[in-house]
């Protein structure tokens, strides 16, 4: 069926949501080009392009954008994309560029602001009209950067919400993990898992804080990590594995008295008052260095917040106690990479990133017997959401008449609230976007 903006505004109501938005290519276009651009986006952290001419590759959306430094030290972010005929200029996932990006076509060349450094046989062009084409303009720069404590966030639309008024609040959980470094400073760190995904990327973003599901889809793995744990005589030293696993297996009530966060425009949290990652072990001589750097009541603070999963819409989600952070990169409306990026706390025991990547190959990597579990579990909803017998999906379970998109409010933690939340800034997004 044919769609556009309002029409795709009414596939989400209160308490429950259309399939189309999961299944349909239609949806899926209009929601790259104005849910993702009207939004601040992810693009990348600072520490992966430390010297002049450093670069990656990434898409906001399904855009294909660079983000490189700049001989001034500063970061642009450029739309992936020659002048001249369209061709993808920077083809690796990161390189270093020198001082000029070279079109791989025809050798036009741009300085890292983008701007067009030179191109060949310029005589041809001396009398035309060159100078005022969109072509001289050289590779465009992303409408509207913002670099928050090394994040690298762009918005593509040339006019729309500030970065602050879109995260607000939220920025709380990106401030933990950064102030979890005694210096205040994180490195991505022990490279990317790659995971992709035949599903739509909305579901892993709802799945992060659906907390009714690990005790039941996670049995087959992490319950038989604690069943054979269980097996094990007293006074066998836990492994650290069994440490990551154990939690997931968590009842109804330990999730619903953690607590859900939700604050504006489809930001959220689980694991308000303590979290499944609030009881690993202390590693030797890390509080100490916090509590040198900080005084010990803001080391303490730092240190006792624990949030699970926080959902940094459209399609982030970090964990602070851990140092990990997630983006489901949507490809179609049934296709998501999904990328897990760890990052050193600097001047902190590499032992805290040993846990991070542990963490990783445990639950998200593409070998991790956890990850499977949701998997199944997306793919199996992709596939049958195309039956027509019920075309609606239930977001109910605690819904109270007085949510509005607009909100900040703690609830218990085993409510669809932020699924709800989610979904209400999708329609909120789901607008206009001003283009340059
Ligand atoms: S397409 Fe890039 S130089 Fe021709
Ligand atoms: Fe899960």
């Amino acid at each position: 069926m044919p769609y556009d903006i309002p029409s795709a505004r009414a596939l989400i109501r209160e308490t429950e949501v259309h399939r189309d938005i999961y299944t349909s290519p239609e949806v899926f276009d209009l929601e790259m080009k104005h849910v993702f651009g009207n939004a601040w986006v992810y693009v990348g952290h600072a520490s992966q392009i430390p010297a002049m001419g450093d670069f990656i590759t990434t898409t906001t959306g399904v855009t294909p954008v660079v983000m490189v430094r700049r001989g001034d030290g500063g970061i642009s972010v450029l739309y992936n994309r020659c002048p001249h005929k369209g061709t993808r200029v920077a083809n690796e996932l990161c390189g270093n560029a020198g001082r000029f990006f070279r079109c791989p076509y025809h050798a036009w060349s741009f300085r890292l602001d983008g701007s067009i450094a030179a191109i060949p046989m310029p005589e041809a062009y001396a009398r035309t009209e060159f100078k005022g084409s969109e072509a001289a303009k050289g590779m465009t720069p992303v409408a509207a950067v913002h670099v928050y404590r090394d994040f690298v966030f762009a918005r593509l639309a040339a006019e729309g919400i500030g970065f602050e008024d879109f995260f607000g609040d939220s920025l709380s959980s990106l401030d933990n993990m950064v102030d979890r470094s005694p210096v205040g400073r994180l490195e991505v760190a022990g490279g990317v898992l790659r995971y992709l995904h035949h599903c739509n990327y909305k579901m892993l973003m709802e799945n992060l804080t659906d907390t009714c599901h690990p005790m039941v889809a996670h049995e087959s793995s992490a319950g038989t990590a604690v069943a054979v744990w269980n097996t094990m005589p007293p006074g066998t030293p836990k492994h650290p594995a069994v440490e990551i696993y154990a939690p997931f297996m968590s009842s109804y009530q330990a999730f619903d008295s953690m607590g859900v966060q939700v604050w504006p425009n489809g930001h959220g949290h689980t694991g308000v008052s303590h979290s499944i990652h609030s009881d690993y072990s202390a590693i030797p001589g890390y509080y100490e260095q916090m509590v040198a750097a900080h005084g010990e009541e803001k080391a303490r603070r730092i240190l006792d917040t624990n949030r699970h999963n926080t959902a940094y819409f459209p399609n982030m989600t970090m964990k602070g106690p851990i140092q990990a952070l997630r983006i489901f990169k949507p490809i179609a409306a049934d296709k998501t990479m999904v990328e897990s990026w760890t990052f050193r706390l600097v001047g902190a025991p590499d032992k805290l990133l040993e846990r991070t990547l542990m963490y990783s190959r445990l639950i998200n990597a593409p070998t991790s017997p956890v990850g499977h579990d949701d998997l199944e579990m997306y793919e199996r909803a992709q596939d049958a959401l195309h039956a027509d017998g019920n075309v609606w999906i239930n977001t109910q379970r605690n819904y109270d008449p007085g949510e509005t998109p607009e909100d900040t409010a703690v609830t218990n933690g085993t409510t669809e609230r932020q699924m709800r939340n989610q979904l209400r800034a999708w329609k909120k997004f789901m607008a206009e976007r001003v283009v340059a």
